[in-house]
């Protein structure tokens, strides 16, 4: 991403980040919080808060995929959220639609994964739904002497398609606009897909999300990666609404030191990664952005959805061997990160620490918990008990 000037004044503009930067390389110094945080062990252990957390999950406007992913008419991802299986597609009319994934003959699975329907049939007794979730035809109709066929569309689920991202809300569909109103625009129109994924991490999705979100461990966990080409423990640390930005300065930023505040392109100068309240982090790279949503399965699983978007053209083949070389690199790091989290995994269970200790450098992960704190105490209300 080069520009900022859609963030909607809450987050400083790259000109203003990069000068924060040249303060902090300056000075030996970076950005510092004000609070320090003990998150009890339990928290990451027990299934009574992770049920918690996936209610949390369920009462929230979340992210699902970003609308890249659903391209064209047909495109869908479907895939467990919070527990609950969902599909989200795009219709005829080019509206994106979410859906409880469940057949209403028997309530069997209609798809599973990334794909492109021109409707979506049920493996085991073939009823087939149109893309706005609409029930078009029952094999041996005259099986089904009741059944209203009016009424046995998909069962809906509150979707919302906003700058570049899917959201989803599947309590209700109150306020949805006003819920992602606070998030900026962070993929540019014109950005495509260049790939997706998942992966199931065996570890709780909170030390996963942990690894992204600050700068403190760059020289002691990622030595020949990304310590050699960025600064230890340098970042600037912005928040908005719940979410939080951290900005990662590689050393090539020094060619920025003598540009006028008017010409400052960032690309492959740092790394903004956005952490999205409570589970999604999007991160800028060279040519590319990725979008990644942690999905809590258990207290120790966490299945990790990742989309890589671009905007470089499928014939600029050029530029797009530099991204995909960019992702190998990153992919290394990210390595590196999951071996310490799977560590931080077992840790756990050594009963060594009561608490997890976060300090001022890491923000980020202070504010993910102190909101996580707050909607446990919102839980009960929430939900009506
Ligand atoms: S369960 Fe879907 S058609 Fe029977
Ligand atoms: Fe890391």
């Amino acid at each position: 991403m080069t520009e900022n000037t859609n963030v909607q004044n809450q987050l400083l503009s790259d000109a203003e980040v990069v000068q924060r930067i040249f303060v902090h390389i300056d000075n030996g110094t970076t950005d510092k919080g004000k609070q320090t945080w003990k998150e009890p062990v339990d928290n990451y252990r027990s299934k009574k808060r992770l049920d918690a957390e996936l209610r949390i999950l369920q009462n929230r406007t979340i992210v699902f995929c970003p609308s890249s992913a659903l391209a064209k008419p047909g495109d869908y991802v479907a895939r467990d959220v919070a527990g609950m299986p969902l599909i989200t597609i795009r219709g005829l009319d080019g509206n994106v639609r979410t859906f409880r994934n469940a057949c209403r003959h028997r309530g069997v699975q209609l798809v599973n994964g990334q794909g492109c329907a021109r409707s979506l049939v049920c493996p085991y007794h073939g009823w087939a739904y149109s893309l706005d979730g609409s029930l078009k035809s029952i094999p041996h109709e005259h099986g089904f002497p009741d059944v209203d066929k009016a009424t046995r569309g998909l069962v809906a689920v509150a979707c919302y398609e906003s700058n570049g991202l899917v959201f989803i809300n599947q309590h209700s569909q109150a306020n949805m606009e006003q819920d992602v109103s606070f998030v900026p625009k962070l993929i540019p129109d014109g950005y495509r897909l260049l790939n997706s994924g998942s992966q199931v991490v065996k570890a709780n999705w909170k030390l996963h999300l942990e690894s992204s979100l600050e700068g403190y461990h760059i020289r002691q966990t990622h030595k020949s990666t990304f310590f050699p080409v960025q600064y230890d423990n340098l970042t600037v640390i912005e928040t908005f609404g719940e979410n939080s930005r951290v900005a990662f300065p590689y050393q090539s930023i020094e060619g920025l030191r003598h540009k006028k505040q008017t010409n400052i392109n960032v690309n492959g100068r740092l790394t903004y990664v956005y952490h999205l309240f409570p589970n999604v982090v999007i991160s800028t790279f060279p040519g590319c952005m990725q979008v990644v949503i942690l999905e809590p399965i258990d207290e120790s699983t966490t299945r990790q959805h990742s989309y890589l978007v671009s905007d470089i053209g499928e014939n600029e083949t050029k530029q797009l061997d530099a991204v995909f070389e960019g992702q190998k690199f990153a992919a290394k790091g990210a390595i590196e990160d999951l071996e310490i989290v799977l560590s931080a995994q077992r840790g756990l269970a050594s009963g060594a620490n009561a608490f997890l200790e976060f300090g001022l450098f890491e923000t980020a992960i202070v504010r993910l918990h102190a909101h996580l704190a707050k909607e446990f105490e919102r839980l009960p209300k929430l939900s009506g008990e």
